[in-house]
């Protein structure tokens, strides 16, 4: 067991946390929405955009949530009570904690379809289905209220299971084996997909940056989909930032987590736009439907197509659990932490609270037009689960992270931050630009998106 400043749980080792917090950045933000949200706003030039954002942005947040966590020991609430006592900023941590608990509730959903998708793609059911009849399995399951609700609930108790065995014997030993073994089957999949006649066109088309395609909104996209995917703005990167020890180079952390997260969703392009192209007929800017609806035509028609659909929604499901596991342990490092509840007890009561709120949005969905919306502004009706996710899943990441962002920079002080993160990175070079991207560019850019988002 390593040493922290506390009793409180620490990972076992730095590539166990490293793991884990990728394991939380990495879900069905990378796997499904990033193939999505590039497809529609123009492949190359999107991805080239998103890196930059990742990089101006994504990064320098990371450094400064990880900073907090490390320095308080504590959940998120109590990150902000303990560095500005007495003050209103401990609202900000109770805004995350709120946030995670009710992202998880819709999340669950989500990633429930993506093990039932494992049970019909192994029970051969696609297999010679025409895209009618995927369409038709899809609409039949999702309005099978019952069916749903139980992946819904199965999904839960899997990550209450996680939580409840701790951090180094419950995720950190999950992630360890769950992460490689994500990162293997899709370069698997990448492999069979590159490789498929007419595969070029794909390439091509994710490769080739068109920039005449940028607009400012595209910029918005790329910005939005950063913060989601890297599991920013609601205290994540606190709670698991708390668990690291003082000698930890929380610069090198934010650094390979953002990484592995963008090359999991650059690797997600690849599997499958070659696929998608070497199918006619289908379309790049399908939206959000492109997994669970165009998928299982591509798998029927390549050779082993049910193994790789198996394959391919197994992992889609485990990058999903390890988000789902990030987003539980907010809200139970908090009710841990701030109320003195058993871990146990409190992954029980919060997974069962969640899954009883997510009941109202398992159930209100016809389509899986949920999360393309996020990105988007859209006249569409919403349905529950849309609006879960547009509100928590988009608004309530960005003024979290513009929050986090005034706090390091202004309240807690860039002189507090700097101190605690050269107790493991003494050399820190960089600090200079940190020091501006936290204190002014950041902020300013985070406040453009959400004035964007309310004057839509
Ligand atoms: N980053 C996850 C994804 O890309 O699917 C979603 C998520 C997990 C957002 C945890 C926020 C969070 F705290």
């Amino acid at each position: 067991m390593r040493e922290n400043r506390s009793n409180r749980g620490v990972w076992g080792s730095k590539i166990g946390f490293t793991l884990a917090a990728a394991g939380s950045a990495i879900g069905l933000g990378n796997i499904w929405l990033f193939p999505t949200v590039a497809g529609q706003n123009g492949g190359a030039a999107f991805v080239l955009i998103y890196v930059g954002c990742v990089l101006l942005i994504g990064v320098p947040v990371m450094i400064a949530e990880l900073s907090l966590g490390r320095r308080a020991q504590s959940d998120p609430v109590g990150t902000f009570k303990s560095l500005a006592p007495k003050t209103w900023w401990k609202a900000v941590g109770a805004l995350g904690v709120f946030t995670g608990f009710m992202i998880l509730s819709a999340y669950t959903v989500v990633a429930g379809w993506t093990v039932k998708y494992i049970l019909i793609t192994v029970s051969g059911q696609f297999a010679g289905a025409n895209p009618e009849s995927i369409g038709r399995i899809f609409t039949e399951f999702v309005g099978d209220g019952f069916a749903v609700l139980l992946y819904h609930f199965v999904f839960m108790a899997l990550t209450v299971w996680i939580v409840i065995g701790g951090i180094e014997k419950g995720i950190e030993k999950a992630t360890k084996i769950l992460m490689p073994l994500l990162f293997g089957l899709l370069l698997l999949l990448v492999l069979r997909s590159v490789t498929l006649q007419g595969a070029v066109e794909g390439v091509t088309f994710y490769l080739y940056p068109d920039f005449s395609k940028v607009t400012f909104g595209v910029i918005m996209a790329a910005l939005g989909q950063a913060f989601f995917s890297l599991s920013l703005g609601m205290g994540a990167m606190i709670t698991y930032g708390s668990y690291l020890s003082r000698n930890d180079n929380l610069v090198s952390s934010a650094l390979y987590v953002s990484l592995a997260d963008t090359l999991i969703a650059f690797l997600a392009g690849f599997a499958i736009f070659p696929a998608l192209f070497s199918v006619s007929g289908l379309s790049p800017t399908e939206g959000a439907s492109l997994i669970f609806l165009v998928l299982p035509n591509i798998f029927n028609a390549i050779p082993l197509g049910q193994l790789f659909g198996a394959a391919f929604f197994f992992l889609l499901a485990i990058a999903a659990l390890t988000s789902t596991i990030s987003l539980l342990e907010v809200v139970v490092a908090y009710l841990i932490d701030q109320l003195q509840w058993q871990r146990k007890l409190a992954a029980l009561l919060v997974g069962s609270s969640a899954f009883l709120l997510g009941i109202p949005s398992a159930l209100s969905n016809g389509s899986v037009s949920f999360l393309s919306q996020l990105w988007k502004s859209s006249q569409e009706t919403l349905s529950l689960m849309d609006l879960v996710f547009l509100y928590f899943g988009k608004i309530s990441l960005a003024v979290g992270a513009l929050l986090i962002c005034l706090f390091v920079g202004w309240k807690w002080g860039i002189r507090s931050a700097l101190k605690e993160i050269r107790s493991g990175y003494p050399s820190f070079a960089l600090a200079p630009l940190w020091t501006f991207l936290v204190r002014y560019a950041c902020p300013v850019a985070i406040a453009i998106i959400l004035a964007s988002y309310f004057r839509s």
